[in-house]
């Protein structure tokens, strides 16, 4: 019979008793406790040893057990030092513990367990020692001196150590091996030990050592190391598929500055200059020159809108309209000024009806962050141009456009805006925590808001949360799960996007 070197040595080693451990064999061998391990499995399998395992528990003290098996316990440190310093009546709680010499968190130790044990009373700033009590025969300071000098104590007193943290107690499996009839014959007939490789070379080839190595086998149900490739963030996947259903829906994409005018993100959406949303607070402004291009008939137009209003029902707001203000840079706090853009032909020319546009971009907001806020999200933008439209005409694009994500209960709720009327929240529900939460808003652009851009027809307009989206359609319910530093890895690694 031939055998690997390693099984042979494991077996010479084993046949020299009755038992022998793992790690006996691999002291009487030489090799590795995992390479004995490896080659007793493989003999085990070829019948030519047996195999019996035993659990075995160890004790070990930890830190602290290794210092009050040194140092005393500190509930027995300090009724001893209330015995000195009180010469058995009661003392003073400071004055105890100055004289026993705990410090930190030893002092509350010794008193929660200074009772317990019946060391005395503690009674208002006053420690009252028991006489009779006898430290010496203290159950717990026994069992971590035995412990200490390598002994066994009773599982009970090894609970109550545990629970203090003074031990860990941890299983091992012990393997003992012995040779089966089948490996005694094996053996007085005599094993050739045969040299293992583990891969072929040229050289083994043309020398024809080739014929006399044993090859190792290959264990295929071994645990391999798991390799993961790159792949697209849940978000971008998600993002992409808004797209591609948008455009499915007919709508072409715009595009346009991150960092804008507030001409084109508030004031030609009629947001008043002094609305709460457009102070230092609330928005990122830029410390860098205006926007010198702005077409000079639409500044009119739009400050006329703010001062005056328009049309015979509007009043506008009368109050001061700064230019300045108005070319003034910030970040964009929603998309909604590329439909603006858009809209008033200052990006591809004017328009007309029936027209229909998105973007999926990100916006940038002074929020708080929590479970359901970031400073920064992605707004999927949309407008439909045409004659005649409808709240209905709106309702039924959501629900036709959320229905491609698998969300059919949306709910709408009357909503404000400065620029549409009416105006609508959208709410889906969570599919894991059942609440009800706001996806987006919308609304029919006002005449306040269209007249200046030169717009004769109706325009319904929204803008959508793509990462609540995104909560909707996988359940996680903390935004921070998939953007930043805390995200959840896994999450971001298994979700896939249907497409
Ligand atoms: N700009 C709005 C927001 O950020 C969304 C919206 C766009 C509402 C267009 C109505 C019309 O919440």
């Amino acid at each position: 019979m031939r055998l690997p070197e390693s099984q042979v040595a494991v077996l010479n080693a084993a046949s020299a008793t009755d038992e022998r451990t793992i790690a006996q064999l691999a002291e009487a061998t030489d090799l590795k406790p995992e390479t004995v391990t490896g080659a007793v499995f493989d003999l085990r399998d070829d019948g030519l040893v047996s195999v019996t395992e035993t659990v075995e528990e160890d004790v070990e003290l930890t830190d602290e057990g290794v210092e009050y098996a040194e140092d005393g316990l500190p509930e027995v440190r300090l009724y001893r030092a209330a015995l000195d310093v009180g010469d058995g009546d009661s003392v003073q709680m400071g004055q105890v513990i100055g004289a026993s010499s705990l410090g930190g968190p030893q002092v509350d130790i010794a008193l929660s367990n200074f009772a317990r044990k019946g060391y005395g009373r503690i009674d208002s700033g006053e420690l009252a020692p028991d006489a009779d009590a006898d430290p010496d025969a203290d159950e717990e300071a026994a069992a971590l001196a035995a412990l200490a000098a390598g002994d066994d104590v009773d599982a009970d007193v090894l609970d109550q150590l545990e629970s203090r943290n003074l031990v860990v107690r941890n299983e091992r499996t012990i393997r003992a091996v012995t040779l089966s009839d089948e490996g005694v014959t094996a053996l007085m007939e005599g094993i050739e030990a045969a040299e293992t490789v583990d891969r072929l070379t040229p050289e083994m080839l043309t020398s024809g050592e080739w014929e006399d190595v044993e090859f190792t086998e290959y264990n295929v149900e071994a645990d391999a190391p798991e390799v993961r490739g790159g792949k697209k963030h849940i978000l971008r996947q998600t993002a992409d598929r808004v797209k591609d259903v948008l455009v499915g829906m007919g709508f072409a994409e715009m595009e346009g500055p991150h960092a804008d005018a507030d001409f084109w993100i508030n004031d030609c959406l009629f947001m008043p200059q002094d609305h709460p949303a457009r102070t230092h607070w609330d928005r990122f402004a830029l410390d860098v020159p205006p926007m010198e291009d702005i077409p000079e008939d639409l500044i009119d137009r739009v400050r006329s809108a703010h001062l005056e209003g328009v049309g015979d029902d509007g009043d506008g707001y009368h109050s001061p309209w700064s230019e300045d203000f108005a070319r003034a840079i910030a970040l964009r706090g929603h998309t909604t000024s590329l439909s603006m853009r858009y809209l008033s032909g200052h990006e591809v020319g004017e328009l007309e009806p029936p027209q229909r546009y998105f973007s999926v971009e990100k916006v940038y907001r002074n929020d708080t962050l929590d479970p359901t806020h970031l400073l920064e999200f992605y707004q999927i933008e949309g407008w439909v141009m045409a004659e005649d439209l409808s709240v209905r005409d709106l309702m039924g694009t959501f629900e036709e456009f959320y229905s491609h994500f698998g969300i059919t209960d949306i709910q709408f709720k009357p909503h404000y805006n400065p620029y549409t009327e009416p105006s609508f929240e959208l709410f889906g529900r969570h599919p894991e925590t059942g609440e009800l939460i706001e996806i987006g808003n919308s609304g029919m652009f006002r005449e306040e808001v269209l007249s200046p851009l030169g717009v004769e027809c109706d325009v319904m307009a929204w803008g959508l949360a793509l990462e609540r989206l995104l909560m909707l359609m996988y359940g996680f319910d903390d935004i921070r799960d998939v953007h930043g530093t805390l995200c959840d890895l896994d999450l971001l690694r298994e979700t896939e996007v249907l497409r």
